[in-house]
């Protein structure tokens, strides 16, 4: 009996993680298939001085995990809005942001 509480526990932690945690490698996809255009290898093509380096992030106000969900579920003219439009799922939204701020620490 203590056994598959053990099992039901762990298995419900695994899931309680796994639906927080967002993933980078998935959010690779999403940025390759939706962000590229504008911002291949973490550039800016259209608004200088908003890349996705680390150093522009944090001036804009963009180096959280919260900020770029929101740029990205509410667009900011000419940037769509990959989530109001539903382009993007919501949980997609978060792996790419987790992608964009892993790859801007790293120096893209
Ligand atoms: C049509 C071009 C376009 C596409 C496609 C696009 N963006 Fe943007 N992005 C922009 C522009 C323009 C800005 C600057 C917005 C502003 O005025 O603050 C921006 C800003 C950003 C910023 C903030 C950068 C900073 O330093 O302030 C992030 C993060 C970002 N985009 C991520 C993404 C992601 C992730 C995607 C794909 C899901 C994406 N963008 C798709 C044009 C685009």
């Amino acid at each position: 009996m203590k056994k598959i509480i053990s099992v039901v526990s762990l298995t419900l932690i695994g899931f309680t993680s796994y639906s927080m945690a967002a993933d980078a490698d998935k959010g690779e996809k999403i940025f390759t298939a939706n962000c590229t255009g504008c911002h291949a290898k973490g550039m800016n093509h259209i608004a200088e001085g908003k890349s996705l380096s680390q150093e522009d992030l944090k001036i804009n106000n963009r180096h959280s995990s919260a900020a770029i969900v929101d740029l990205i579920t509410n667009g900011k003219s000419p940037m769509p809005a990959f989530g109001k439009s539903g382009a993007i799922s919501t949980s997609d939204i978060e792996n790419v942001a987790a992608y964009v701020l892993k790859k801007a620490d790293a120096g893209w």
